[in-house]
């Protein structure tokens, strides 16, 4: 396969995904900046910012993989106070951030919908009550998800982690409360609400494929997602899944094959938003900056209280624990520039894709 005729490609078939992830370091440059072309030329050169509130680890779910999992008692688990949530959208607001995502392990009593409900109302009123507010809580009833929309949240992650539904089963347990059919019910409702919706998944998973990957692309295009997280897996002591580590790519190319994927989506899916994930910065120091220059349009600076940072560890050695987050935002703004882009200030920079797709309804 001719490396120049696929990039010039806008249709790719499976094994045209599977060579472009296959790449070697030195051809991936060229998709890489192909991926910057596209994006500079559908999106423009902003990268929108969005405080990262890690709310609460608690968790119902077991995930093997996952730090803050149900059955991790080696963990102090913490819930921000209300207090502290508007304190932390007031600093967004002030730093001019534009939106902020509220993300937590997934709880669902009808005390934390409404607490959740009443927090979004009230981060709905700090400034001039411009805030953007996206949430990532898991999976929730459709009246749930209503009522957090007619709140004012706007935007909904929830990854699929894997569209490959063996793998899901592997990585989950099987007690009836991890199921593919209903993760996937879930994006369902979330598009039908009028969410923007985002998925992502998991890179570099024991077990996982290359031709597995090049799936969970075409699912996101299929679904017609209108942004993605995605990142490496990367393993932590205290899950079951740490006993497969012997199985695992080396970091280095679980990152590369990380920055790939986001730069296949963005050929694949020219006008969403994809953000540069924490994950891919724990796995390599200048990590957020290669996915800047691959397509990425979106970051996520942690703006949880400190004294949490050490409590929300879905995975090992996760970046920017310590990190005090005044200095995360100038460096985030440094690397933007040196990606070439502009930190898209004071903006919801909303997907263009979900605004298209409102159009044509
Ligand atoms: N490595 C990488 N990502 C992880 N997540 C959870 N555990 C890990 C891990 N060990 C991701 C999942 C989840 C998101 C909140 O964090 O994709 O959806």
């Amino acid at each position: 396969m001719e490396l120049k005729s696929i990039l010039e490609k806008t249709h790719f078939n499976i094994e045209e995904i599977e060579h472009l992830l296959s790449l070697n370091d030195e051809d991936a440059q060229l998709l890489f900046q192909k991926a910057h072309e596209v994006r500079l030329q559908e999106i423009g050169n902003k990268v929108y910012m969005r405080g990262l509130i890690e709310l609460s680890n608690h968790c119902m779910k077991d995930c093997f993989y996952c730090g803050i999992r149900r059955s991790n008692h080696t963990i102090d688990r913490y819930v921000m106070t209300d207090e502290e949530v508007y304190a932390a959208a007031e600093y967004a607001y002030k730093n001019n951030f534009g939106s902020i995502v509220i993300q937590g392990g997934e709880l669902s009593s009808p005390a934390w919908v409404e607490r959740i409900e009443r927090l979004i109302r009230g981060i709905k009123q700090i400034g001039d009550k411009s805030l953007g507010i996206t949430l990532s809580l898991g999976e929730q009833e459709e009246e749930t998800y209503r009522r957090w929309f007619e709140a004012g949240s706007h935007r909904y992650l929830l990854r699929i982690e894997t569209s490959d539904q063996e793998l899901f089963h592997q990585i989950h347990p099987v007690d009836g409360y991890h199921t593919y059919e209903r993760r996937l019910e879930c994006l369902y409702t979330l598009k039908k609400i009028g969410y923007q919706v985002g998925t992502g998944v998991m890179i570099g998973l024991p077990g996982q494929t290359i031709r597995s990957l090049a799936r969970d692309l075409l699912f996101m295009k299929e679904f017609d997602i209108d942004m993605c997280g995605m990142g490496p897996y990367i393993e932590h002591k205290n899950t079951p899944m740490y006993q497969r580590k012997h199985e695992l790519l080396p970091p280095y190319e679980r990152f590369m094959l990380s920055i790939k994927m986001v730069a296949c989506l963005r050929l694949l899916m020219r006008d969403i938003n994809i953000a540069a994930t924490t994950a891919m910065e724990t796995l390599h120091p200048s990590g957020r900056l290669m996915a800047f220059k691959a397509g990425a349009n979106i970051v996520m600076p942690n703006i949880t209280p400190e004294k949490y940072h050490d409590k929300y560890w879905l995975y090992e050695n996760k970046a920017g624990s310590k990190q005090q987050i005044e200095l995360l935002k100038i460096r985030i703004t440094q690397e933007i520039y040196k990606a070439g882009l502009e930190p898209g200030f004071g903006q919801w920079g909303d997907s263009k894709h979900f605004q298209k797709r409102q159009q044509t309804h």
